[in-house]
């Protein structure tokens, strides 16, 4: 009796040390609500400065996800990409959403006035991207906070780590799964592709000489391939934007996938990701063509943003609250 007693507290005890394990391994340690006692209006404030730019630019919901993204892929979700000055991480990415960053900046100044030296700017960012996801019609999904703020942004750091246009689904995978993402969540948080636009700079080596060989990427679909081309002409300074999603750009929903599969993909490292045998039955499976269980893209989008924003994160005394999310304290 005494001897399986013993036993049930030692197998109770390892079930302890593991569940604390884990969630310290994880580098986790946010919480949804940590702010409900020390600051209970953070969320209100940050969908309020959302709303009111989204009433006059519809683009910063875009503008805000891909910010949040761009955050946790380099040096973790610390608020880093906010960071301004030479050779930060924000002048090392083309043209990212400078909206974006005074609705961060807005909410920062209320937040700062209601309950100063409390919120990090690493959270603002993850809650305003979820507020965006929810005015483009997308899901909504409880956000963890308690993110501290880091201290450090490099240019370099920013073009070391983000995936890029022209990255094989190899290159993909491998930069998510050092963040401890899926090829499902590759192939989920991609899917925010459904909001905003691409340059032409990022996609012009598809269409007119793609790998020198004289003619357009064979991926493009042909009914496509004129619409890509008149967007961006031959020789154009690639500062014209396309939409990612055709005929949707606004709103959160499917039809991203859709349009890769049938050929319609803007960016090259999208369109790969219906081509290949790793990614594409996770594209079919959103679009209920079989491949495995049919998988909701709404319910999905959300748990994998609740991962991505787990990315590196700083918690308890690592790390600081910026008091503007612009410069470090
Ligand atoms: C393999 C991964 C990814 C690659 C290679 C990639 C690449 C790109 C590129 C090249 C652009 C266009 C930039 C420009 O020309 O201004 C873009 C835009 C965008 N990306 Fe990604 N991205 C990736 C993953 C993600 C993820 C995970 C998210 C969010 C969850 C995201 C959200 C966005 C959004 C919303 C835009 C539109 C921005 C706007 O209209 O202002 N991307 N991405
Ligand atoms: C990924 O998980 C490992 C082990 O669980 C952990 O050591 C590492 O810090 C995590 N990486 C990131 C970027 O969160
Ligand atoms: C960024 O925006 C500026 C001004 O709108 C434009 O001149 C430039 O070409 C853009 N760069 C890219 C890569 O889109
Ligand atoms: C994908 O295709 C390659 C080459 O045909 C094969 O070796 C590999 O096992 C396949 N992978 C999956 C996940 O189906």
């Amino acid at each position: 009796m005494a001897s399986s007693i013993n036993r049930m507290s030692v197998v109770l005890f390892l079930a302890m040390a593991a569940a604390i394990m884990l969630t310290t391994v994880h580098g986790q340690g946010t919480r949804v609500g940590f702010y409900s006692t020390t600051c209970p209006s953070v969320e209100t404030t940050v969908r309020s400065a959302v709303q009111s730019r989204f009433g006059s630019d519809p683009t910063v919901m875009a503008g805000l996800l891909r910010m949040h993204f761009h955050d946790c892929f380099v040096q973790g979700c610390d608020g880093s990409v906010l960071i301004s000055g030479t050779g930060t991480e924000r002048t090392a990415i083309p043209n990212l959403s400078l909206n974006g960053f005074t609705v961060v900046d807005d909410a920062k100044a209320q937040l700062e006035a209601a309950c100063p030296g409390v919120v990090s700017c690493a959270d603002i960012l993850a809650l305003a991207a979820r507020d965006a996801v929810v005015l483009a019609n997308g899901p909504t999904w409880a956000v963890p906070t308690g993110r501290r703020d880091g201290t450090v942004s490099r240019a370099q750091d920013a073009l070391d780590n983000l995936p890029g246009p022209s990255d094989s689904v190899e290159s993909q995978i491998q930069k998510f799964t050092d963040r401890n993402l899926s090829v499902q969540d590759l192939v989920t948080l991609t899917g925010g592709h459904t909001l905003g636009t691409a340059s032409c700079a990022t996609f012009n080596d598809r269409l007119f000489n793609y790998q020198g060989t004289g003619g357009p990427d064979p991926s493009i679909a042909a009914d496509f391939l004129p619409t890509l081309r008149s967007a961006c002409p031959q020789n154009n300074n690639g500062a014209a934007r396309v939409a990612m999603d055709t005929g949707s750009q606004n709103e959160f929903d499917t039809s991203y996938y859709t349009n890769i599969r049938n050929g319609r993909g803007v960016l090259e490292s999208d369109q790969r990701l219906w081509t290949d045998n790793r990614t594409g039955p996770f594209v079919g499976r959103f679009l209920g063509l079989g491949g495995g269980p049919n998988l909701n893209f709404n319910a999905e989008f959300g748990q994998a943003m609740v991962r991505m924003g787990n990315v590196g994160v700083r918690t308890g005394t690592d790390g600081e609250i910026r008091r503007v999310c612009s410069a470090v304290n």
